[in-house]
């Protein structure tokens, strides 16, 4: 296991259209991340992960590209890209951009030609069918977003497949000449500077092309059958095949995503001796509150029930044991998919949100990985309860709505509660600079609106304050970057059953480090075992008062402490 510079490094992810509107027109842009970058590389970042900024019609905000070679006008130009990096590249930091390979948007010219007839050339740079004999869909399979995967296209009587919106089609990845195409815009993308790609949804590239039908939930019209488009096979050759075609020959990171991947599919994804990708995206911890049997009508990750600590240990110590050595992690508690962490896993309400919001910090980036803050975590931004669904944006909101309460299988009132707690709005909505109108984000009513509690939560008063979150992360991530230990030591978990606590160590040659925490708001008492040598330990860095290591501790609500030694030899 080589050390290597994205091992080493702390990203920063980019929601670019909620993150500083430059030009006041209530969307953020790509001059608006380089007006922020001294306030990045301040925090501790070394490189920003930025979603995607290509033109695009923006039903999935990006995500549904149109075109890979030009910058979406909202955003800004292929040059504000080009000076982006060349600003990054001077304080040292990096780029890594979004790789959007599993879709396109119907808006794309491929697409555009591919729906014109049977016999155009691209026709088969996308996935088509026919209807089965009896009339019914090419197969009854769900979308990510909801509704069936098919879409009717009267043009040629047939269905094109979408595992996300109906106007991001599904590139078939079988078609060789698709694949070229795609190789030859990474290396364009390559020679303009970047320093390497997130690859959105890399897991779904192979389908089962014989497309079976599956059961259905009870009351439920389409089977959500994702092992069918997820984790198969043939992903793997593809993502070999793109390494050598694409990515051979530049010091780059590559990061796939992979929701739904297990432990296995993961090592198959990133260990060092598969050559496909450096590291991984999973799910895997982000969803061990779901209670798809408890509520069968919205299973998935718009269920949930109380969080079970057990089960989030449990998760992270799969990938820190298993991986050791072997691949390499990230470490991530949330992203522009998943609801803000200090809501879900923490507690925003005003007397825990600090304690709770640098507890989680603390749990997660003393691990072994590399970080991936996303903006706002670093203030502790919170979810937010917009009352109407008018005053959502995003897609699969819309889908969830209609295939819920406009089926008559959920209320309004049940459905805006999931929505509040679990949609990716929570994580969009813009950043926070200050008590302004409009959060500093813009001088004009944001493109969606911004979280009420930005007038106290807010980039100002956290750098103000000494005892911030801000200013908590910061040193964490501080200590983080000055230890060969917290990047690369041995991960060691203790207490796995406890309901409150967690406890681990890291080590490495004859250093270790221990870290404690309590993750809710109760007092309690904890024993540390035997197994642990409690003397010669150091305070680090705690969220209150620190106190000294003993035996047996009493840790208040959220408490977070990293104790040191340095072991004789
Ligand atoms: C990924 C992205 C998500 C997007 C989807 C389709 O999961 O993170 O935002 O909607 O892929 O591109
Ligand atoms: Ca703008």
């Amino acid at each position: 296991m080589g050390n290597a510079w994205w091992k080493e490094a702390v990203i920063y992810q980019i929601y670019p259209r909620s993150f500083y509107d430059s030009n006041n027109d209530g969307i953020g842009d790509i001059q608006g991340i380089i007006k922020k970058l001294d306030y990045l590389k301040d925090l501790g970042v070394t490189a920003l992960w930025v979603c995607p900024f290509y033109e695009s019609p923006m039903d999935d905000n990006g995500y549904d590209v149109s075109n890979f070679y030009n910058i979406a006008p909202e955003y800004g130009t292929l040059d504000d890209v080009k000076q982006l990096i060349e600003e990054l590249h001077a304080r040292g930091m990096r780029l890594i951009i979004d790789l959007v390979l599993n879709h396109t948007s119907d808006e794309h010219p491929w697409f555009i030609e591919s729906r014109s007839s049977e016999n155009n050339p691209y026709r088969d740079y996308y996935i088509w069918r026919k209807a089965r004999p009896d009339g019914s869909l090419p197969s009854n399979w769900e979308s990510f977003f909801g509704g069936s995967v098919w879409e009717y296209d009267a043009t040629t009587d047939s269905y094109y497949m979408h595992i996300f919106s109906k106007k991001m089609p599904d590139l078939n990845w079988t078609n060789e000449n698709m694949r070229n195409d795609i190789y030859e815009m990474i290396r364009w993308w390559l020679n303009q500077g970047v320093d390497g790609f997130r690859v959105d949804a890399v897991a779904h590239l192979d389908k089962n092309m014989e497309f079976p039908n599956h059961p259905t939930l009870p009351g439920r019209q389409y089977s959500g059958c994702y092992f069918e488009f997820s984790n198969r096979p043939k992903v793997h050759e593809y993502i070999r095949e793109m390494r050598q075609k694409a990515f051979a020959g530049y010091d780059i990171v590559t990061i796939g995503e992979a929701g739904g991947a297990t432990i296995e599919d993961a090592l198959k994804y990133s260990a060092y001796d598969r050559n496909e990708f450096d590291m991984l995206i999973t799910f895997d911890h982000c969803w061990v509150d779901e209670d798809s049997e408890g509520s069968p009508h919205v299973p998935g990750k718009w269920s949930y029930k109380k969080l079970e600590l057990p089960l989030l240990k449990k998760s992270f110590k799969k990938y820190q044991v298993n991986m050791y050595g072997k691949a390499w992690n990230t470490l991530y508690w949330s992203n522009h998919d998943q609801p803000r962490v200090v809501s879900h896993y923490g507690n925003d309400s005003s007397k825990y949100h600090k304690l709770s919001a640098k507890m989680l910090a603390t749990t997660l980036y003393m691990m072994g990985g590399t970080p991936i803050i996303y903006q706002g975590e670093e203030i502790g931004m919170t979810n937010v309860a917009f009352e109407s669904l008018s005053d959502y944006r995003d897609v699969e909101i819309f889908t969830l709505y209609r295939e819920t309460v406009g089926k008559g299988i959920a209320s309004h009132e049940e459905i805006m509660d999931r929505i509040h707690k679990r949609s990716r709005d929570n994580a969009r909505t813009p950043m926070q600079w200050d008590d302004s109108p409009y959060a500093g984000f813009s001088k004009v009513q944001p493109w969606i609106n911004v979280n009420p509690n930005y007038v106290y939560i807010n980039v100002k008063n956290n750098l103000q304050d000494e005892d911030s979150i801000y200013h908590y992360y910061r040193k964490l991530l501080n200590i983080r970057q000055n230890s060969k230990t917290l990047i690369y030591g041995k991960f060691n978990l203790f207490l796995e059953d406890d309901a409150n606590i967690v406890l681990y160590t890291r080590e490495l040659d004859n250093e270790i480090y221990l870290v404690l925490c309590n993750f809710f708001d109760n007092t309690v008492e904890v024993k540390l075992p035997d197994e642990i040598n409690i003397e010669n330990f150091a305070l680090v860095i705690s969220n209150y008062e620190g106190q000294k290591i003993t035996r047996n501790m009493i840790l208040r609500p959220y408490e977070a402490i990293v104790y040191r030694k340095q072991l004789s030899i």
